[in-house]
Formats: structure tokens, sequence, C-alpha cells
């Protein structure tokens, strides 16, 4: 200790004669010495080439070619607020999450974003809205990270890079191409519901103030019993939903929803979300004519309760260390919520912590917005970027030496599974029911919003077989869905029709099950 309190003190003096001519702080460099020249390169005279010595002028420049992360694979285009949650409701019946006992507070970091579109594309363009919420817990880091659409197109995570590879730009031209994604979404009947919500105006919100949140998986919840129910998760907006029609988010500007949080919340108009909570029983799922994990349906007919509040009420103060660093992982979770088979969640278990060892490091979760609010105690160590401070010898574990707890209580639940090991698709397809109800759910106005907003890229589309499909399915959802669509985009019903048989003809379980 002494030493380098000898040493801080001895420059002190330099630094407070500097400081002392003007009030500005000194300039320095990395290592913390003041420099006196930040606007001229080092050279040999007047005429002469700059210095390889001028490690200034060298660090300046490294620094700043280091300045770019990767950005996110998707959801790249985001911002983010904090905030606080309270619990007011007791779910101590179906979890013992720590953070749900009435009135207690759990500090929150929020992250919303669109998916496709790069870190610097305007925020009024069609898609899903990230809705990601890191709850604090006094048990540890608890990551919802959900969508503002209540469903998802597809319902295995095998098909996760497939679908955003026909998303994202083209290869060999760079740019988004809907022969693309609807080539993909042809083959691709189960994303019919989540077509139909994405091109109504929730595709394009008003404001992330006005967004609900899903969590959209089911999660098997345990409580202090070992006893397992399963429940989704959703935050309706104390502001109310509202969306803009196409015209309006085609012009809306570049950085609005941006703007509109940063601005209402500096002025101290905070917004804030119910959590809400739906429960099912496994001896409830037999009356289901559809599968409770196939995360392409909503559980229409099961109450929500609410059981707390989210309120936003800061912005970060530094954009890139909060908002860009956040790493949000669906398997970031706490004791009492665990993960259900729904086999898009157990895809993104490994997909999100994976994707941030790359993006950001494997230190990661110590960064400020990641770092758990409890101590951490376990033996992963080193790694770039390490600042853990380890200063304990024992870093194995089991050690006589220097126990570590790990707790009964803390154990995951026991549950029995039966089956075949098999790579097939799920029972109980119905891949479009609930984009009918959907449909019919809309006012009218914003049922012509959204054959707008769906014609608008289904026309583009130069195969007229892609086309058709794309029909075929929705007009499977709803009849007058299909037909005004169709006609929106000069195909005969007739033709249809035709796609539609085809389809019945080749999926006659998909038939039985409804
Ligand atoms: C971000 C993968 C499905 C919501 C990401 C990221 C990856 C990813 C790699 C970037 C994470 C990062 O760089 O920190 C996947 C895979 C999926 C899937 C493999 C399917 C198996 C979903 C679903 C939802 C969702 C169903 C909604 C319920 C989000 C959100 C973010 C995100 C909100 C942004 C988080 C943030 O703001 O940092 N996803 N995703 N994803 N994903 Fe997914």
């Amino acid at each position: 200790v002494m030493p380098a309190l000898i040493a801080a003190s001895a420059l002190a003096p330099t630094l407070q004669a500097a400081q002392a001519q003007s009030a500005a702080p000194q300039f320095t460099r990395d290592n913390g010495a003041p420099i006196g020249e930040n606007r001229n390169s080092k050279t040999t005279g007047d005429m002469g080439p700059v210095l390889l010595e001028d490690s200034h002028l060298i660090e300046k420049l490294a620094r700043f070619d280091r300045e770019r992360v990767p950005e996110r694979v998707v959801h790249a285009r985001g911002t983010g607020a904090q905030g606080m949650f309270t619990a007011t409701a007791d779910i101590s019946e179906f979890t013992r999450a720590s953070l749900f006992v009435p009135g207690k507070q759990t500090p929150v970091f929020v992250r919303f974003s669109t998916v496709i579109h790069p870190s610097g594309s305007p925020e009024g363009m069609r898609d899903p809205h990230g809705f990601a919420t890191k709850f604090y817990t006094d048990e540890g880091n608890w990551d919802l990270v959900g969508n503002n659409l209540p469903i998802f197109f597809i319902r295995d995570a095998i098909q996760f890079p497939d679908m955003i590879h026909s998303l994202k730009p083209s290869p060999v031209t760079n740019r988004q191409d809907p022969n693309r994604f609807f080539d993909f979404f042809s083959a691709t009947p189960e994303a019919t519901n989540m077509l139909a919500h994405v091109y109504s105006n929730l595709g394009t919100p008003a404001s992330y103030r006005t967004m609900d949140g899903n969590g959209v998986h089911a999660f098997r919840l345990v409580n202090k019993d070992g006893e397992i129910i399963f429940a989704k998760f959703r935050w309706i907006s104390r502001q109310g939903v509202k969306n803009l029609n196409g015209a309006q988010a085609a012009t809306a500007p570049f950085n609005y929803l941006t703007d509109d949080l940063y601005s209402e919340i500096g002025k101290g108009n905070f917004p804030k979300w119910d959590l809400m909570i739906q429960t099912m029983k496994a001896s409830e799922f037999a009356r289901l004519n559809y599968n409770p994990f196939d995360d392409t349906k909503e559980w229409l007919d099961v109450p929500f309760r609410k059981i707390g509040e989210m309120v936003l009420n800061k912005v970060p103060d530094n954009f890139f260390e909060w908002t860009e660093q956040s790493a949000f992982a669906p398997s970031n979770m706490v004791p009492g919520i665990e993960a259900s088979p729904d086999r898009m969640l157990q895809g993104r278990l490994f997909s999100y912590a994976d994707t941030q060892r790359y993006r950001i490091g494997a230190n990661a979760q110590s960064l400020p917005v990641n770092r758990p609010r409890v101590a951490v105690v376990n033996n992963n160590q080193d790694g770039q970027l390490n600042a853990g401070g380890r200063t304990a010898d024992v870093n194995y574990f089991p050690a006589r030496t220097a126990e570590k707890a790990t707790a009964q209580a803390y154990r995951q639940s026991s549950y029995e599974v039966a089956g075949m090991v098999d790579a097939k698709p799920i029972s109980k397809t119905n891949n479009f029911e609930q984009a009918g109800i959907f449909y019919r759910s809309l006012s009218a106005a914003d049922k012509a919003d959204l054959i707008k907003n769906l014609a608008g890229d289904l026309g583009v589309v130069t195969s007229q077989r892609t086309k058709t499909i794309m029909l075929s399915y929705f007009s499977q959802a709803d009849r007058d869905f299909g037909t005004r669509l169709a006609k929106a985009v000069n195909v005969p019903m007739a033709e249809v029709d035709r796609a539609v048989a085809e389809y019945k003809a080749a999926n006659p379980e998909q038939m039985a099950a409804r």
C-alpha cells in the first residue's frame, strides 16, 4: 500500500500545477500522463515526416480504430433505460422467485430494439420490436428477453439462422428482398400468425412507451415445495398501445423512438408498465387444440393476473456502456423460474450467452450494466479484460480448506420425462387458427392497413407460386383476409383455393388436429 500512496502524492503537485493555470481538467494519455499538445503531430521540422515515437498520436488513432465492437447479429438498433420494478402480488404458490414479494423493489434495465435492421437504421422500419428486461434481483439477474408481439415466426431454434438470413439483406445485392423472405415463409406455414401481427400496425409502434412486451415462451415456475406450473409473462403499457400506419412510419424521423423515450424520461414523464402472468398446469394441456410450448401460439383462453409494476425513470449516462454492452440472455434465470420444453427457448438458452462471449467477451457479465447486484461466488476466472479482483487461492471445488455452499433449497426442479429420442415436428401444429382470430379482432381501419402493408411487400414477389402459397396460408387463417389480399396483389382466388387444397392434402394431421 505505502509505495502506491507515495507515488500518487508525488504526482499530485504536477497535475495541480497544470490545472491551476486553467479551470478545465488537464488532458492526459490513457496512462494518466498529462499532455501538452493535442492538435499537432510530432514531425521532423516543417516539411518532415511524422514520428513513430509520437505515442500519444499512435494511441489516439489505435483507440479510435478499436471503438466498434461487433453489433448484435439481430436487434442491433435499440435504446435503453433504467428503472424500478415493484411486485404487487404474492405468487409464492407458483414460484419461489424472491422478487415477487408484494411491495418489494428490484432495479431494472430495459432495452428496446428493432430486429433485422442495422444499428444505424431508421427507427420507422417494420419489425417485431424487442422488449428486454434485466431484473437485478437479490438472487441474481433474471432476464425476460421478449418482444412487443405475443408470438414468434418459427417454433424450433434450428430454423432461426435460416429465417434471419432470409430477412437480412441478400449476400449478393446487400438489399433486403421480399422475394427471399417470402420464399422462406412460403415453406413455413407456422409463421402466418406472426406475419399477420408484424404487418399490422403493431410492426410500427408510435413509441417504445406505447408498446406491450411479451416473454412469448412458456416458462416453468417452481414453488418452495418443488411444485411446477407453467407461465407466460406480459408487460401491459400504462400509456396504451399506439401504433403508426405504414405512411406515418415511412416518414417518421430517423430516431423517433429513441428521441421520444429520452425526451419523455427527461421531462419526468416516466413510462410505466404492469407485469401480468398467465399460468397453466400440465394437467390442463390435453384440452388445448395447440401445443402449449409452441411459441407461434398465444394462450388465448387463459386469464392474466397482475403481479407487478415497472417504471423507467432514467436514461443511461453513457449509451455504449449501458445500451450497447448490455447482455440479455434467456439463460439468466433465478431460483423459481426455469425453462419449459419450448424448442425455441431451449435454443435461446445457448445462443445469447454464446454470442455475448463473442460480441463483448468472456467477462461480459462483470460489466456494470450486466453485473449482478449480489456477490458472484464461483471459480470461473481470467479471460480477456478481467477485473474480478480475485484474491483467494482456492479456485476449485470441492475444497475442504475453503468451503462454498450449494444449498438444497436452490436445486432445480426434478420431473419425469418419457418419449422416443427423435427430430420430428411438434404435435398439434394448428398453423392458421390464431392468425384468423387476430385478423377478426382488428378494427376495419386496422384490417385495411394490414392488407395494404402486407400487399406492399407481397406484391414485390416475382414468383407466382410463392405468392399463391402465401395467400393460401392467409386465406386458411381467414377467408376475408385471403380474398382481400389476393385482390390487392392480383392473384385469382381460384389459384389460391387450389393451393389450399394442395396444402390440406399434404397435411392431413394438421387438419385432424383442428
Ligand atoms: C437478441 C438469437 C428468438 C428477442 C438476440 C441475439 C441473438 C438472438 C444471437 C443477439 C444478442 C446479443 O448480441 O446480445 C435468437 C435465437 C432465437 C431468438 C437463436 C430463436 C431460437 C427470439 C425470440 C424473441 C427474441 C422468440 C422474443 C421473445 C430478442 C431480443 C433481443 C434479441 C429482445 C435483443 C436483446 C437486447 O436488447 O440486447 N437474439 N433469438 N429472440 N432477441 Fe433473439
